[in-house]
């Protein structure tokens, strides 16, 4: 089945438990953090994930856009995040294999993000060892941007790699999914849907959140 993972990029800061609430019939919830270097924008950090932690049952899918996130896993982790996602670009193969390996000695799970100009080659190296990977369809950095179609032949060449090599692993994307581009995400392989705008902007979240099932 294909799981739904709300940003809260889109919920009311001043209200986030409210706005976490509302999404609980999904299947994550989604966290940026970013930190003003690696994308021009800023907004979770540690404490606000720790907070959040003890409003909701459902995993956090903590997806850092961070220089160097090997500095921070640990304490992500510690906060309660569930899954913690670096991205590739954001330091050395060596470094993104020690994030990952202290994402996984505190018990949690680990992933790796890929920018839209980032081949699905880049995936390689970490592909037997991670529990998900993430193909963003936006340039990181903000929500509600034009979802980028042309990342599709990368999520399907992931999602046969995933296939031969490590079939537990989680294939998400992540920027300008709605009731229509899901659609197109589904059919390239990808199992977690990350959506912000579409989601906390509808009427009726839980109902989007069915609908962004496919
Ligand atoms: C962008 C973030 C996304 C963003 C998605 O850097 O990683 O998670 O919140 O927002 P929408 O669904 O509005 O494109
Ligand atoms: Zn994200």
């Amino acid at each position: 089945m294909v799981k739904i993972a709300p940003s809260i990029l889109s919920a009311d800061f001043a209200n986030l438990e409210r706005d976490i609430q509302r999404i609980s019939t999904a299947d994550y919830v989604h966290v940026d953090v970013m930190d003003g270097m690696f994308v021009p924008n800023i907004t979770i950090g540690i404490p606000v994930v720790a907070s959040i932690r003890k409003t909701t049952e459902l995993p956090l899918d903590v997806h850092l856009m961070i220089v160097q996130p090997v500095r921070y896993v640990e304490q992500f982790c510690d906060a309660g995040a569930d899954l913690v996602t670096v991205h590739v670009e954001s330091d050395t193969e060596e470094n993104i294999h020690a994030a990952l390996d202290k994402i996984h000695a505190k018990g949690k799970r680990a992933g790796i993000v890929l920018k839209p100009k980032t081949p699905a080659e880049a995936a390689l190296p970490f592909l037997e060892k991670v529990d998900l990977i993430l193909v963003m369809t936006v340039e990181p950095g903000f929500g509600g941007q034009k979802f980028m179609a042309d990342q599709m032949e990368k999520v399907s060449a992931l999602r046969a790699l995933i296939d031969q090599r490590n079939p537990g692993c989680e294939l998400e994307v992540d920027g300008g999914v709605d009731p229509v581009t899901c659609k197109t995400c589904i059919a390239a392989g990808a199992n977690v849907l990350v959506a912000g705008s579409a989601v906390y902007k509808a009427a009726d979240i839980p109902a989007r959140i069915a609908e962004l099932r496919g």
